[in-house]
């Protein structure tokens, strides 16, 4: 679909609580859509924000001793803060209780009143706080609220009403004429199935007397404005309603408001009529995400199963943890979120398949074509194959964007990088290395090089950090990639110096709250380095690959095995890492030279049983940070399943001496 401008929002938040994995996840999906329609170079707004009024954030003030204003001040940094960490790209952030927006609330209601779209009246029913919804008694689930199913409270009130039933029927007949506008269409069908009964008018105000944390009625001083009138509004707002005809023309009506499912009736129902009363063009689209859930439960402040977000993207990373996001959630359907499972999707596509290519191809090129991108010679049967593939990722992916399908789309690049791997293995780039002949060497170093070019334009949007960083290895320019050229082949350009060479996704150990047991039948012999376990720098830490040559080992060749430096070491101290019951400090003499290595070896060995011991270590290593505390190199140990042993040396040698 061509667009001429992309407009994208998600719900604003609520400033009672801090931000969960939902809250993160609206919010990634519509960074991940706007940096997409940026790279196709369509102009785009993405907004995102606070609701910061209604008797939810009342009360948590309330609690807190403090006023429903300090309370959000608080708050709101809370969420701006993780969307820094996230690398989220919102060009705009409102908070309702801004002026620009207050004013504007105020407006929509002196429209609606003076039109006689709202009017005066008794209420007398049920109120659900944690909702901010009035519901009828046939409405209630056993007495209790049909939509969270807590305790509601007996209301009866003089309030004002927004006439929702007049537009009743021309509702149901526009989405029964715009069939893009609830998505998913299971998401349209429950909204059709609301509608079937008679739309009560909606109760559009809160008397003072019970709340007053809210937008005073322009036309009554008594009133706020109902929490959910006032919180629809910011999509219109913000970007100029009745403020700035030219930005408002420019923006609206949005392409889709991205919202959680249980706020469905809210955008589909009320915010659809509240526009039409206004006479305002509704949004394209009103797309609905299913929930994360833990295990198969929901999650719960209660249960306290909720998933912290900045926690996850400390441990692990910001880009993995938005891959994780992105590529988990079938859009539309819930999915549910657990370690392992992010740990066995980040090994397989991120360490095994995608780091794993780079670190080989770039072993390669340094190797043997100077380090530079090396020149194509004429593509074969394979290499047109893997053209092929590559470029129909490409328009997966740009499909999966504009249907909303962007695990159809990772999938499809994920896929690209395993052939890649498969690829090099049938190829066997080492021993076409040993031809006096260097072309056929270097095409397939050039089409590994060129399929990750386009794959690291292709994950951009959704892994910006890691992806830059992939590209200034690859020798491509800093800055955004342009879409149209990832659907050439051919865009690097032969000669060009590559970068250093990237350890990009270090493999995640097997960690005691994750990763599930090692599977190896035979004894396999690996740096015993910890949690996040620098990847591929040695031989024998190397993952498996893809597909493996029919030896079942990966040859490498003597120069690749060189290039790690082993060297004895004496341990002077090993204390326990906090909160990490794998992990063990340290501190060990290399010839001299004091190091810290952080080793997952605590469960094999006490740490006062290691003092004095010579031990291995790979010493050239580049340090890496796990559990926030440096490792300046790796130990090595030999395992069967989880029985470990570290390698030591025969016989008394002093520490620093070279193992090779
Ligand atoms: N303030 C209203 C929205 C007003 S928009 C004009 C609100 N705020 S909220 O903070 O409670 O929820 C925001 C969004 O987070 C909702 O879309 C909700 O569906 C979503 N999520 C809350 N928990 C979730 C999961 N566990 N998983 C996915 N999203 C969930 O509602």
């Amino acid at each position: 679909m061509q667009r001429s401008k992309f407009y994208v929002t998600t719900p604003i938040y609520y400033v009672n609580d801090k931000p969960h994995i939902g809250h993160a996840y609206t919010t990634l999906l519509a960074d991940v859509l706007a940096r997409y329609y940026r790279l196709l170079g369509v102009p785009t707004h993405f907004l995102t924000g606070t609701d910061e009024h209604g008797q939810k954030v009342q009360q948590a003030a309330e609690r807190a001793g403090i006023t429903p204003q300090q309370h959000a001040d608080r708050t709101v940094v809370r969420f701006q803060e993780l969307w820094k960490k996230l690398e989220i790209t919102n060009d705009d952030f409102i908070r309702t209780t801004e002026e620009r927006h207050r004013a504007i609330v105020r407006e929509v209601f002196r429209i609606l009143y003076e039109k006689g779209e709202i009017y005066r009246s008794e209420y007398d029913g049920w109120y659900c706080v944690t909702c901010e919804r009035f519901f009828m008694a046939k409405d209630l689930d056993n007495g209790a609220c049909p939509d969270c199913k807590r305790p509601v409270d007996r209301i009866r009130e003089a309030n004002y009403f927004l006439r929702m039933s007049k537009y009743q029927e021309w509702l149901v007949q526009y989405i029964h004429e715009h069939p893009g506008f609830i998505q998913p269409d299971f998401r349209r069908n429950e909204t059709l199935g609301f509608l079937r009964k008679p739309l009560t008018d909606l109760c559009v105000s809160r008397p003072k007397s019970r709340l007053s944390w809210g937008i005073e009625l322009p036309f009554d001083k008594d009133f706020v404005a109902y929490v959910w009138c006032d919180a629809l509004v910011n999509y219109i707002s913000a970007v100029g309603y009745r403020s700035d005809e030219a930005t408002f023309r420019k923006w609206w009506p949005a392409s889709y408001h991205l919202i959680g499912k249980d706020i469905l009736t809210t955008h589909t129902v009320y915010w659809p009529i509240m526009l039409k009363a206004l006479d305002l063009p509704l949004p394209e689209a009103i797309f609905a995400h299913g929930w994360w859930l833990t295990g198969d439960a929901k999650m719960s402040k209660t249960t306290g199963n909720v998933v912290n977000p900045m926690e996850v993207a400390d441990k692990y990373g910001v880009d993995p943890f938005r891959y994780f996001l992105m590529a988990e959630m079938v859009l539309g359907q819930d999915a549910s979120f657990s370690e392992e499972a992010f740990v066995r999707r980040y090994n397989s596509d991120l360490a095994n398949d995608l780091g794993n290519m780079l670190s080989r191809m770039m072993k390669m090129a340094g190797s043997h074509a100077g380090g530079v991108i090396p020149e194509c010679g004429p593509l074969g049967d394979d290499e047109t194959q893997l053209r092929d593939a590559t470029l129909a990722a490409v328009a997966t992916m740009q499909q999966s964007v504009d249907t909303m399908r962007l695990d159809l789309g990772l999938g499809a690049v994920a896929d690209v990088v395993r052939q890649a791997n498969k690829y090099f293995e049938k190829k066997q780039p080492w021993a076409l290395a040993k031809q006096a002949d260097k072309q056929p060497l270097f095409t397939v170093l050039y089409c590994a090089a060129e399929t990750l070019r386009i794959v690291s334009g292709l994950l951009y949007p959704v892994m910006p950090g890691k992806m830059t960083e992939l590209r200034k290895t690859l020798g491509l320019p800093a800055g955004a990639p342009d879409f149209n050229q990832l659907k050439q082949w051919g865009g690097l350009v032969a000669g060009t110096k590559m970068g250093d060479m990237q350890s990009l996704f270090p493999r995640i150990m097997a960690d005691a709250s994750t990763a599930p047991a090692a599977t190896a039948a035979a004894v396999e012999v690996k740096a015993a380095s910890a949690v996040i376990a620098p990847a591929p720098a040695s031989p024998a830490a190397t993952p498996a690959a893809a597909t493996p040559p029919p030896s079942g080992i990966a040859l490498i060749d003597y120069a690749d095995f060189q290039k790690v430096q082993l060297r004895t070491a004496k341990v002077i101290e090993a204390v326990k890492v906090e909160g990490a019951d794998k992990l063990l400090r340290l501190q060990v003499d290399v010839g001299g030279e004091r190091r810290q290595i952080v080793a997952g070896i605590a469960l094999s060995y006490a740490p006062e049983a290691l003092i004095g011991k010579t031990v291995v270590v790979v010493a050239n290593l580049k340090p890496a940070v796990i559990r926030k505390v440096e490792s300046q190199g790796m130990l090595l140990a030999a395992s069967v399943g989880k029985d470990l042993r570290i390698v030591t040396v025969d016989g008394d040698l002093p520490s620093g001496a070279t193992v090779k």
